[in-house]
């Protein structure tokens, strides 16, 4: 009878409240309606996408009323662009909606005593918070119903983000939100002179085109690194364009570009090459400096990332004669961030680059105190590395969304910490890595941090201690 129900049109529902993953969710006859794009409050009619024996998931078609708790959204490409997707609730909210998110995953998936959620540590920019930005080129510009029903023709180069779900689609971008600084002003400018200069724009499906990608990396100190990829190897447009943003934008330290003719857009494994300035980019947090490569991570909200780590360091709560591990390190910016706290700091992460990073990192902050090691955490967190190290006092555990296989979680079981702070950016998979956790440990404290205002993605700190 469910799948039946596939674009049937339920009229009406009432959404009552948020889920996760941004939808929200109301009740029709009796099954659980996961709807995209609405607030709770609206009542709407919902065309069903997917029909299970257990909920259903549509999207609206007809608003009937408006949640009063809407407000409008700022930026002109909201709801085509797939970036800010909560840009119609207010910043409180949004910060109640993520502590509610984290507390459901937590009662549906942990089932173990928690605290209470402390309520979400809020990031103080809700615009302009990010440092790192990627724009694609395409010749396929998406065009708004109403523009292909005018009749007219439209010039389909464009620069800006992929819609969701449709990979050579790309939202013509005039104004950011998200990155401040000199982003708008280098791809608003890169894209006029491309096409003044009859440069072309990256053809998606069909792989040819001279303009690829743009990312712009800003700095809190001011820098800023621009690295454009093109997809062909035309010296003389290549000089042209590189040209042109030096002379433009004497703002940027860092200029580069990388020649990119394989089916994807990463570039992890190309040689980049370094057209003005320096080669790399530097943060800085406390007395401390971080260099940024063009293909080092850095976490993309700089200033609440600072808040982050405070948290994690708060909870870690160390008196200076610790031995700290530090999984998932990255590039050892948690590690080198608590290093001058611990007596030694071990950081162990599956990119060999990340961790050179990392221990660059710590020489250029003169940490003596911490060991970098690159693997994969399963492989690595293994009997013989425990024999070969001291064992740890706190472990501080940040693993990507998947959270943390499951022989890691048995291996710290084994390791019997008597700390375990542990970062998330996805509640669901930390719960359930707790879960298992909760054989030995106790959840002290849940602090949800907002990293990424406007959008349903929250961090989580979550501090376990091993129960006596
Ligand atoms: C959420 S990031 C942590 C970043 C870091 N703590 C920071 O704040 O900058 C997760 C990290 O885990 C690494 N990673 C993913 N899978 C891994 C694995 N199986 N073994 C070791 N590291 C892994 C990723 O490369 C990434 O750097």
């Amino acid at each position: 009878m469910s799948r039946k129900m596939k674009n049937k049109v339920i009229t009406n529902l009432l959404i009552e409240r948020i889920a996760s993953e941004g939808k929200c969710l109301g009740h029709h006859e009796e099954k659980v309606v996961f709807v995209t794009g609405v607030a709770p409050g609206d009542v709407v009619d919902v065309r069903i996408t997917k029909g299970k024996s257990s909920f259903m998931e549509g999207e609206p078609v007809k608003f009937h009323e408006y949640s009063k708790e809407r407000i409008d959204p700022f930026c002109s490409h909201f709801g085509t662009c797939g970036g800010c997707k909560w840009q119609h609730i207010n910043y409180d909210l949004q910060k109640t909606y993520k502590r509610q998110q984290v507390l459901d995953q937590f009662q549906r998936i942990a089932k173990v005593e928690i605290p209470e959620v402390m309520p979400t540590l809020g990031s103080e920019k809700t615009r302009y918070y990010r440092n790192k930005l990627d724009f694609t080129f395409s010749n396929k510009k998406w065009l708004t119903v109403e523009q292909i029903q005018s009749g007219e023709d439209f010039d389909r180069n464009a620069l800006g983000f992929h819609i969701p779900k449709m990979f050579d689609k790309i939202v013509d971008v005039d104004h950011c939100y998200l990155q401040g600084n000199i982003s708008n002003d280098v791809r608003n400018e890169l894209r006029t002179f491309a096409l003044a200069n009859q440069l072309s724009f990256y053809d998606i499906r069909n792989q040819v085109g001279l303009l690829r990608n743009l990312i712009i990396r800003t700095t809190s100190t001011d820098q800023a690194m621009v690295i454009v990829q093109f997809g062909e190897n035309d010296s003389e447009g290549i000089q042209k364009v590189m040209e042109f943003l030096n002379e433009k934008f004497p703002e940027i330290t860092s200029l580069l570009y990388v020649i990119n003719t394989k089916g994807n857009e990463t570039f992890h494994d190309l040689e980049l090459v370094t057209f003005a300035g320096q080669d790399f980019i530097e943060e800085e947090m406390e007395d401390l400096k971080f260099r940024i490569g063009p293909k080092s991570f850095y976490q993309t909200n700089s200033e609440q990332a600072y808040e982050l780590y405070k948290v994690a360091r708060d909870f870690a709560d160390l008196q200076g004669d610790e031995v700290v591990y530090d999984l998932y390190t990255g590039t050892g910016t948690i590690a080198n961030f608590v290093a001058k706290k611990a007596k030694q700091v071990i950081g162990i992460e599956y990119v060999p680059s990340a961790i050179e990073d990392a221990k660059l990192n710590s020489q250029i902050n003169g940490l003596d105190n911490t060991l970098f090691y690159a693997g994969d955490m399963k492989d690595m967190l293994n009997e013989d590395f425990i024999a070969n190290h001291a064992a740890p006092d706190v472990i501080i555990t940040d693993p990507p969304r998947a959270g943390m296989d499951e022989k890691v979680v048995q291996m710290l079981l084994r390791l019997n910490a008597p700390k375990i702070v542990y970062v998330s950016c996805n509640p669901a998979t930390q719960a359930r890595d707790v879960a298992l956790l909760g054989e030995k440990y106790k959840v002290e404290k849940i602090q949800p941090v907002d990293m990424f205002p406007q959008t349903y993605h929250v961090e989580n700190v979550v501090l376990l201690t091993l129960k006596s």
